[in-house]
């Protein structure tokens, strides 16, 4: 069985003081929480931050990971953060697609799938979000919708798609306290792991993630799912007991 990989979400929060903290609290008690058991473990952090923590995070054996990435190569876009840049920083993972960029910045798939190849093409591992709203799950459309966003980054140029991480992210569960119940989520977990086993014979390699209002109460029960491999955590990624009694969860 793959190990489980347990990503850190921390969206605009932090500050020098509060990430050093962080850090040093989620080090400190990383051993004891894996028990001698294995699962990866990354943070994404603020763009301006990846220099700091990836200082922090030292050989912690924890991965550095950016929210967002340009989907330009680079030039006059400014504001942007390219993929280069963040390889700079050793940056291993980038979120992709998160439904606050699609809902606040007007991301759509096709801005996805570019973003998604910019992340590849630069060494980096992008973690594609999808998931529905509450209005599209009420209609029925969930099936519909997060098979049409994963769809959109499915044929890569020259990539294959079991370089990707998904995550399965209901945005009716993000940050409301709502999670979905282990079986919604194992539901739509298998929905796009047949996708990704249409599309190619290394779809079990892939990392698909479950992410909305995950926690260290319920964290247990959703990564026993068998298609659930891993959390993207947003508040309780924020402190160190809450996380590292998650990724105690997913140790293997
Ligand atoms: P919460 O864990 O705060 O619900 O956020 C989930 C999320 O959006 C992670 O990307």
């Amino acid at each position: 069985m793959k190990r489980k990989l347990i990503a850190g979400n921390w969206k605009m929060n932090g500050s020098l003081a509060a990430n050093t903290q962080l850090v040093q609290g989620v080090r400190a008690g990383l051993a004891q929480a894996l028990e001698g058991k294995a699962c990866d473990v990354a943070v994404c952090v603020p763009a301006p931050y990846l220099a700091q923590v990836a200082g922090l995070l030292g050989d912690s054996g924890v991965a550095l990971g950016a929210q967002d990435v340009s989907a330009h190569e680079q030039g006059a876009y400014t504001g942007e953060v390219s993929a280069a840049m963040l390889r700079d920083f050793a940056t291993r993972y980038a979120i992709v697609g998160h439904s606050e960029r699609r809902q606040y910045h007007g991301e759509t798939d096709d801005t996805v799938a570019t973003k998604t190849q910019r992340a590849l093409a630069a060494g980096i591992t992008p973690i594609v979000c999808v998931g529905e709203t509450l209005a599209e799950r009420d209609a029925g459309r969930t099936e519909e919708v997060v098979k049409r966003q994963l769809a959109a980054v499915i044929h890569l140029n020259g990539h294959c798609i079991s370089e990707i991480v998904v995550a399965y992210e209901p945005v009716w569960a993000i940050g409301t306290g709502k999670t979905a119940t282990p079986e919604q989520a194992q539901a739509v977990h298998a929905v796009l792991r047949a996708q990704l086993k249409a599309a190619t014979e290394h779809a079990d390699r892939v990392h698909i993630l479950y992410g909305g209002s995950m926690n260290a109460a319920n964290a247990a029960e959703l990564l026993a799912q068998p298609d659930i491999d891993g959390g993207l955590i947003g508040g309780a990624a924020l402190k160190p007991t809450d996380f590292l009694s998650i990724i105690r969860a997913g140790a293997r």
